[in-house]
């Protein structure tokens, strides 16, 4: 107790005096009074200058956790949490963090156990999209919502998204590897959370191995084809001029296996939690950047459709049940947010950043005894 005043005691005097500590943190003043055990938990988020990101800092911070938000960039960092602050919320502060710099981490690191001594929660959100996009001729293409979620404009937006190496590489050094670099680094402090940390990887619903949903939704999609397609009675995600074959295109992507991995090697490897290790995801990887630079992706079973952030996704997914195999006494999980309008998919999306932040959220704050090692399809479980 009296470690975690002294900690909470030097925390303000660095947050008022910005004579003390780094250049790359900023203190919140007014934050924690030590009497207030609802500021007793600590959380970083990576990737929270906008976003998904920081929309969970938001919400994190109104339920009373202190966060450590986090950006690559200090300007747009600290913007965020002044917007944050302007909102009233003032258990916020920035540490700069590019998760592809293990200096950059390594120096967060230092920071969140000089001022608190551990780390409750983890929220691993950062990411790209690992494509270059012709932002004129997206737009110009003009597709709706449903034929993104379906995947029925995959070859439709070949002329606009383009995978190049570099922008692969990035892609799996960022939203993988990166969440990996954080998570180890990390994990030391993570483990003297009393009552057991939880780690939260931001996924994708492109990471899942198998597009497997409950058959219950192949008789609602026909109950829609059938009855409301014709009296334009569709739910408002399903535009009004979608018509009966998109229908039936959603249901098919939902319903058959292997749409998101066709090569049914990678995806049983890294769906098998008994055989899965590290190196072998790591393996995967690096036989997908090297069919990339051999131009072949489709030959070899990847996806076609952002096959770099889907690789990303799924290998994220893999590492996230290694982990919480490994470690048993802490809660970790990676959650799809839902289809969010962000940036990283150029507004595309249908939900709104109170929303795609609820899964994110719900899986930070999981109590004792909850889920570990598991996916969410925003705040239900669902399956790999
Ligand atoms: N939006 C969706 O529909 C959706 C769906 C499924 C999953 N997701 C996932 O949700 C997460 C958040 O995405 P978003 O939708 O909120 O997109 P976004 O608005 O583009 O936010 C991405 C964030 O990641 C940061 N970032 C990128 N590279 C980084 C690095 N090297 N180090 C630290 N931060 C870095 C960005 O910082 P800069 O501003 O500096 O670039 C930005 O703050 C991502 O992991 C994404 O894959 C989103």
């Amino acid at each position: 107790m009296e470690r975690k005043m002294n900690q909470l005691n030097r925390f303000r005097m660095k947050a008022t005096n910005p004579e003390i500590g780094s250049s790359h943190s900023q203190g919140v003043v007014n934050m924690a009074t030590s009497g207030n055990k609802k500021l007793e938990r600590y959380a970083v988020v990576t990737g929270a200058n906008k976003g998904i990101g920081l929309e969970t800092v938001r919400q994190l911070a109104k339920s009373g956790v202190m966060v450590v938000l986090t950006a690559r960039d200090e300007k747009r960092g600290m913007e965020a949490v002044a917007s944050l602050q302007k909102l009233g919320l003032f258990n916020v502060c920035f540490h700069q963090l590019d998760v592809q710099s293990p200096e950059s981490i390594a120096s967060l690191a230092e920071f969140m156990e000089n001022q608190f001594g551990r780390l409750d929660i983890l929220v691993n959100n950062a990411g790209v999209s690992g494509v270059v996009t012709d932002q004129d001729a997206l737009r110009a293409l003009n597709i709706d919502s449903s034929s993104w979620l379906s995947g029925k404009a995959t070859n439709l937006v070949q002329s606009a998204i383009k995978t190049t190496n570099e922008k692969a590489e990035e892609c799996l050094s960022i939203n993988y590897y990166g969440c990996k670099r954080v998570t180890d680094t990390l994990l030391p402090l993570l483990q003297l959370s009393p009552s057991g940390a939880n780690i939260v990887n931001v996924s994708s619903l492109r990471g899942e191995l198998m597009v497997s949903r409950r058959w219950s939704l192949l008789l609602v999609s026909q109950w829609l084809i059938l009855f409301l397609t014709p009296l334009r009675l569709l739910p408002p995600w399903l535009q009004a001029d979608t018509t009966a074959e998109d229908i039936y295109i959603i249901c098919i992507s939902y319903l058959s296996p292997a749409q998101r991995i066709p090569n049914e090697h990678i995806r049983e490897q890294l769906g098998d939690l008994d055989t899965l290790t590290e190196e072998k995801i790591d393996r995967i990887v690096v036989k997908f950047l090297h069919d990339l630079k051999q131009d072949a992706l489709e030959a070899n079973g990847w996806q076609k459709m952002l096959p770099a952030y889907s690789i990303s996704k799924a290998t994220l997914n893999a590492y996230t049940r290694l982990v919480a195999k490994r470690y048993p006494n802490l809660r970790i999980n990676c959650v799809h947010p839902g289809y969010v309008k962000t940036d990283i998919n150029w507004h595309t999306g249908t939900m709104t950043l109170e929303e795609g932040a609820e899964g994110p959220v719900m899986l930070a704050l999981l109590p004792e005894g909850g889920p570990t090692g598991c996916y969410f399809d925003r705040t239900e479980v669902a399956e790999f």
